[in-house]
């Protein structure tokens, strides 16, 4: 691990504010699409370890950079994605490198950095580009046509949360870095927003998810309607079910208030999703470039091995 460097310290909650802070100066200098929801910023003041997991540097006008590494399961192993939030790239590429390193020492099997496209420097840090994923935006959502289901399907109406997380896992299964959601686990958005789309026997076809958020500063009108996820289960594919979701999951977040629809997607989605969005009329707004850096052996034959 490098070592601290004058003005680096461990981070701790009470700097969260000026984490959230440097967010919000990357969004408006177009470094960032978005600062977090409400839910992760709650998550970070209330479920994160800031002295193992963060660091920042400070100078005499207040945080300057920070860190923070946070992990998530995959079934190849744990996915750390590290985080940062800086004003100079010099400082930003001190703190990925021990958050890299922490990643390794912590066990993780691959570590992944976020950068907006064509962000330099990462090179010396090791990482290679995985893939790029973009936000798509909806100019007018407004504009997005009614779209009737496939003859044969209809929505479930009222969805049980169970049956629609198992056909989110099912239509998700060969997804980038998926990992299951568990059936038990409490609902995360209004009735409304959670479309099921169910075949003439009662079986579960497609899910749309969908959340209305607020993100300040953001270059978008708020709230935000985002399209969380669109999953179709494989013996339901091409019939045009994810054409219909979408676009019924826009006019629902329209109806509840959003004054933008965004929905994030994996640039090298072998199914082509963004084709799906594409032809409903969003277009890519921001494009991230994925790192990674694979820090176990027998995970990725393409990934690159440091040590
Ligand atoms: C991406 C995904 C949601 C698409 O679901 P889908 O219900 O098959 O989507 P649709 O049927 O609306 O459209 C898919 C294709 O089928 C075509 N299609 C639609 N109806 C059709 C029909 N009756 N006959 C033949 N083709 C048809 C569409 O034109 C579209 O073609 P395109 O890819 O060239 O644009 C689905 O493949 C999936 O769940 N993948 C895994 C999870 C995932 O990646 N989700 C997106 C994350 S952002």
């Amino acid at each position: 691990m490098s070592p601290q460097r004058q003005g680096q310290r461990p981070g701790r909650a009470a700097d969260l504010e000026a984490v959230l802070g440097l967010w919000g100066e990357e969004v408006v200098r177009g470094l960032r699409d978005a600062t977090p929801p409400e839910p992760v910023v709650q998550r970070l003041a209330e479920g994160f370890d800031w002295e193992a997991r963060s660091r920042v540097i400070e100078d005499r006008d207040g945080l300057r950079a920070a860190v923070l590494v946070m992990e998530h399961p995959s079934p190849e192993g744990t996915v750390a994605r590290v985080e940062t939030a800086a004003r100079d790239q010099a400082a930003r590429l001190d703190l990925l490198r021990w958050g890299v390193a922490l990643s390794r020492a912590a066990g993780a099997a691959v570590a992944q950095v976020w950068q907006p496209r064509g962000t330099g420097g990462m090179e010396d840090l090791g990482p290679a580009i995985a893939r790029p994923f973009w936000r798509m935006d909806h100019p007018d959502p407004a504009r997005v046509p009614e779209v009737a289901l496939p003859p044969g399907y209809r929505l479930a109406p009222n969805p049980d949360r169970r049956v629609a997380v198992l056909a989110f896992n099912r239509a998700f299964s060969g997804h980038w870095r998926f990992q299951p959601l568990d059936p038990g686990s409490p609902p995360m958005r209004p009735a409304d927003l959670d479309l099921l789309a169910v075949a003439r026997d009662g079986s579960a076809a497609a899910v749309v998810w969908c959340q209305v958020e607020r993100h300040q500063p953001d270059l978008r009108p708020q709230p935000v309607g985002l399209v969380e996820a669109v999953g179709t289960v494989p013996e339901h594919r091409r019939r045009g079910l994810a054409y219909a979701l979408t676009a019924e999951g826009v006019r629902r977040l329209l109806r509840r208030g959003a004054r933008s629809v965004s929905l994030y997607v994996d640039g090298l989605n072998p199914d082509r999703a963004y084709d799906v969005y594409g032809r409903l009329g969003f277009r890519v707004a921001f494009e991230y470039e994925v790192f990674e850096v694979q820090l176990r052996r027998g995970y990725w034959p393409s990934g690159k091995v440091i040590s």
